[in-house]
């Protein structure tokens, strides 16, 4: 049999075949608009997802047996508000992960509310791209818009309601949503009365390899496919991810080099860090996760190539970067603000350190490294609580770099693994598809059979203790520049 994974991204949605045994025998991809209305805000429409995700399923089954497929489900960006109407018509462009104009509502979360009350709740506290910050943004900003709201849903779900017909989602997404009690995997009360939400306006919920229904009749005939085509909760994208790159099981790492860079430590205990400077969410194989993530990884070599040297030529602009551990060149990767650890909104990208021979390669390496360093701020906050991260995978866009996988490893000091599909949300994905179904007894057991590593790279020695002090440095920029990022807030 065959099983579908859908990683709606924020670039792009990547659809990936998978057959019963692992093996990937298709993918496709579509991409689709992202929005910048103001200076640190970005959105999307859902309605672009959709048409996105349907014609990338017609050409993903185009030539193959229909009736051979089984199981579709997902792997989706986390923390984005998609708000529907009584009609089930979508209110306003969906509120994305990485939009930071929630500062206010999410002072008042952390500092009225209280984090103790949250973390309580929650486990969590407000970070500016949760969703219950953007509820009650829409409550202050948009009373009106507000007032249409009927159902209230996370962007992979709404995919899965346009197929299905079922209002659901899973527990590692529902984490994200700060409204949601991790630990004991249901919706707080509290948080809802705060935010002024009703339990209608919630999806069920269900553990991320639990069948919710099947494909609707006229979705099954516009793609050709059998109506007994099971729909299964899938995953926020980075417990999708895990999954796909064989993540589970107790201290296990991902690393994450996508348009977000996240730190993903799996976890059988549920467990909360004493500061909340690591998301503690629910996992998509029934246990738990400590995270951090960063709002700026690829997304820096991406602008920076795309827009400020206008090529699209990744390989090329990475051949003439020689010395490791050497650029005296800095860059912080906050051009969408910051979440883990500093969660300030109004931070923003620097260069910093340039002399009249610095050259354009050292800026490149200096975007490689920056986000290198800031994903080693996650794995700092991780070694305080006493856990010991040996070795990480990764996956991503990024993930394709040789060189930045290199620098990665050697930043963090461990072996840097990978695993043969580098978009492991997709691949994530299919195999809940497929546990779902029951081709597999449970996610751990599909992970262990199906997920291995096809390369690694070891930490050099010298070009670690190079980076050490090369992070030393890092670490004492954003303090130095904080107020000036408040200042230039406020002349915005
Ligand atoms: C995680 C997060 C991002 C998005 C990216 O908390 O916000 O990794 O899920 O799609």
């Amino acid at each position: 049999m065959y099983y579908i994974g859908i990683d709606l991204g924020t670039s792009s949605v990547k659809l990936l075949l998978m057959a019963a045994d692992g093996k990937i025998e298709k993918t496709v991809s579509k991409e689709y608009p992202l929005m910048f209305p103001q200076s640190g805000w970005s959105e999307q429409k859902p309605e672009d997802w959709l048409s996105g995700t349907m014609e990338g399923l017609k050409e993903l089954l185009f030539g193959i047996d229909k009736e051979k497929v089984a199981g579709i489900s997902f792997g989706g960006q986390m923390h984005g508000l998609v708000v529907l109407d009584e009609n089930d018509d979508v209110i306003r462009p969906a509120i994305l992960w990485n939009d930071g104009r929630t500062g206010e509502e999410t002072d008042y979360l952390n500092n009225i509310i209280g984090k103790d009350k949250l973390s309580a709740y929650t486990a969590n506290i407000a970070f500016a791209g949760f969703t219950a910050p953007k509820i009650l943004w829409m409550r202050k900003n948009e009373p009106e818009n507000f007032a249409k709201i009927r159902k209230i849903m996370l962007p992979k779900d709404y995919i899965a309601y346009k197929l299905s017909g079922v209002f659901s989602t899973d527990v590692s997404d529902a984490s994200g949503m700060l409204l949601f009690d991790v630990e004991k995997r249901c919706w707080s009360k509290e948080m809802m009365e705060i935010c002024g939400v009703s339990r209608e306006m919630l999806a069920d919920i269900y553990e991320s390899s639990e069948v919710t229904g099947t494909l609707k009749k006229e979705v099954a005939e516009e793609l050709g496919l059998p109506e007994t085509v099971k729909i299964i909760a899938g995953a926020g994208d980075n417990a999708a991810a895990a999954v796909g790159t064989g993540t589970v099981g107790d201290g296990r790492c991902n690393i994450s080099l996508g348009t977000s860079g996240t730190v993903f430590i799996a976890s059988e205990k549920f467990g909360v860090d004493e500061n909340n400077a690591l998301h503690s969410f629910a996992h998509a194989d029934g246990s738990y996760h400590l995270m951090g993530c960063m709002l700026s990884a690829a997304s820096c070599n991406k602008w920076w190539l795309e827009e400020i040297l206008k090529t699209e030529d990744y390989a090329k602009e990475q051949e003439n970067i020689a010395s490791l551990g050497k650029n005296e060149v800095y860059f912080l990767p906050y051009l969408m603000g910051e979440r883990s650890p500093h969660n300030d909104p109004e931070a923003r990208g620097v260069f910093i350190g340039m002399t009249m021979d610095t050259k354009r390669e050292d800026m490149t390496q200096a975007i490689f490294e920056g986000v290198a360093f800031a994903l080693r701020d996650s794995v700092e906050v991780a070694k305080k609580l006493g856990i010991s991260i040996e070795k990480t995978r990764v996956c991503g866009g990024g993930a394709k770099s040789m060189l930045w996988k290199k620098i990665l490893a050697n930043t963090l000091g461990i072996e840097v693994e990978w695993t043969a599909a580098d978009e492991g949300p997709g691949y994530g994905a299919a195999i809940l598809a497929a546990v779902g179904c029951g081709e597999y007894e449970s996610v751990q057991a599909a992970a262990e059979k199906i997920v291995k590593a096809v390369g690694s790279v070891r930490p050099d020695a010298e070009l670690t203790a190079l980076y050490e002090k090369k992070y030393r440095v890092f670490t004492s920029l954003y303090p130095s520049l904080k107020a000036a990022f408040a200042l230039m807030a406020e002349n915005r």
